[in-house]
């Protein structure tokens, strides 16, 4: 594992966007797997705002794959996962809608299984951005979770669902089952990309990296993996 240690959130956004830039401008037709949250989003604005330089690929090629989503929020909500990375990234790229693909929401039954076949359809992620949560999960891997699990169907702990209530006018708002990209899913991808920042996220980060590999932080299976990477600023960097 390749852990990055940098200053500020924005440096971690610059050097993400430099990142996903780059195999992009080797592949255009790359596939990325995309997280919600904070984390990304400086990297998000940084892509964004370079989207007009004249060293920016073009990503009309690429496929996306978000890593979960909420059940029971309405089709267009604007907290769903979906809308969300529209509106914070995709859309700003310029990437067709029909080009991303999230897990179907209305269908949570069926859901996963279908989920997995799509990204093998597509020939795989070759590119998984991820932020990690304070007690150490990813995508809506709590702790727990099979490091083997695929997408499937989970239930929020209250702690997320209260971390996630900002997002919402009350947590009661907030969804309590969500559709997710299990542990073995994301561990399928060809290049981890994990950001993480502020305080919030040290301990975290060092159970993760340094941690054993263990299911009580399912970040931890970051370890198992051939080519991954962590950049972290110095707050989220503070526990290595
Ligand atoms: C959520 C998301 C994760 C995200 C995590 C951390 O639960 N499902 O994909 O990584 O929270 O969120 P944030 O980046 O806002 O701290």
């Amino acid at each position: 594992m390749e852990v990055v240690p940098l200053g500020t959130p924005e440096e971690v956004g610059a050097v993400a966007a430099d990142v996903i830039e780059a195999l992009v401008r080797r592949d255009p037709e790359a596939v990325l797997g995309l997280a919600t949250g904070s984390s990304p989003l400086p990297t998000y604005r940084e892509l964004i705002g370079r989207r007009e330089a004249e060293t920016a690929p073009s990503y009309d090629e690429v496929r996306c794959f978000t890593l979960d989503e909420y059940v029971g929020l309405p089709v267009g909500h604007p907290e769903t996962y979906r809308e969300t990375i529209f509106r914070e990234l995709t859309d700003g790229l310029g990437i067709d809608r029909a080009r991303v693909s999230s897990p179907d929401a209305m269908d949570p039954e069926h859901a996963g299984p279908r989920y997995e076949d799509a990204i093998a359809a597509a020939g795989g992620v070759d590119l998984q951005v991820l932020g990690i949560g304070a007690d150490g999960h990813l995508a809506f891997n709590e702790p727990g979770s099979s490091l083997a699990s695929l997408t499937r169907m989970k239930t929020l702990t209250d702690q997320t669902r209260r971390d996630n209530a900002r997002f919402f006018g009350s947590v009661d708002e907030v969804p309590h089952h969500v559709l997710t990209q299990g542990l073995g899913t994301i561990l399928r991808a060809r290049h981890l990309l994990l950001v993480a920042t502020g305080a919030g996220k040290a301990a975290a980060i060092a159970a993760a990296v340094e941690g054993p590999l263990s299911a009580s932080c399912p970040a931890s299976v970051l370890q198992m993996h051939p080519h991954a990477t962590v950049l972290v600023d110095e707050e989220a960097g503070a526990g290595l």
